[in-house]
């Protein structure tokens, strides 16, 4: 079995509960994964709020405090913020790059599945986000030579498919390309946030099938409409082509993150 968690949507600069002295919610999230014994965690962007460096300073220490490796692609907070105009057109994510990672479209072999993601922000694009040729070329040949019982799971923070239960919301620009890349290499998990709401879906369109997980934020004060003071993770387990992904929320009196609900697919 192969065990992964994802988390998204740190946004270091807002963290939920930061003037309570009593509650550490960054600590809880690290001590539950930890307590889960994963294989990989998974961040699917906006590890900052604002892309300053004490910010990605604190994300940096975050993520050196997971047991297991990590693996981590940006979000729209993480390139540099409009006022910084220069450095947000030509260098969008120096920082991220020099204190999170300066492997943009990463890419980790684990004993049941192969996950590979791709970034999806950029500083000449708004908060939508763009998916362009050398994130398409990651799609394409970043599942090559795969075997064929092995769980292919793409990690993109902007998300690339409408999910039917979540009426609007935004989807990547470049969202169809991607979503025709996606259906050739037969992926079957598509681990995203941004849009700070949990939600997951079986997508079945075209004759392929594909799972969709949007985690909500797991640590911030951000979450939106009836998930404002919501925060919660996928702890996502593979076995064969069984996918179990149980959804854990942030409860403050017990400063630990409890189930909250747990579905079962068949890739
Ligand atoms: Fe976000
Ligand atoms: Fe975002």
């Amino acid at each position: 079995m192969t065990r992964i968690a994802h988390i998204s949507d740190i946004h270091f600069g807002r963290i939920a509960y930061a003037n309570d002295a009593q509650i550490d919610i960054v600590q809880a999230l690290i001590d539950d994964i930890n307590a889960a014994s994963v294989d990989l965690v998974v961040v699917s962007g906006d590890l900052t709020q604002r892309a300053f460096g004490h910010q990605f300073r604190a994300a940096r220490r975050m993520l050196d405090a997971f047991d297991a490796p990590t693996l981590v692609v940006p979000g729209n907070h993480d390139v540099f913020p409009w006022w910084r105009l220069l450095s947000r057109l030509f260098d969008p994510l120096r920082r991220y790059r020099k204190l999170i990672s300066s492997d943009l479209n990463p890419r980790v072999e684990l004993k049941d599945a192969v996950v590979v993601g791709i970034n999806s922000a950029h500083g000449w694009t708004v908060q939508g986000g763009r998916i362009t040729a050398s994130e398409l070329d990651q799609i394409r040949h970043g599942f090559e030579g795969t075997a064929s019982g092995t769980a292919r799971i793409l990690v993109v923070h902007h998300h690339i498919t409408k999910l039917t239960g979540l009426g609007d919301h935004d989807m990547v620009k470049g969202a169809e390309q991607a979503r025709a890349l996606v259906c050739e290499a037969n992926v079957g998990l598509i681990l995203s946030g941004h849009l700070h709401i949990d939600h997951v879906e079986m997508i079945e369109a075209e004759g392929n099938r594909y799972i969709v997980a949007s985690c909500g934020t797991s640590t911030s004060s951000r979450g939106r409409g009836k998930e404002g003071s919501v925060n919660l993770y996928n702890l996502i387990s593979i076995e064969g082509s069984a996918v179990d992904i149980e959804t854990k929320r942030f409860n403050s009196a017990e400063q630990l993150y409890a189930t909250q609900s747990q579905q079962s697919f068949v890739r």
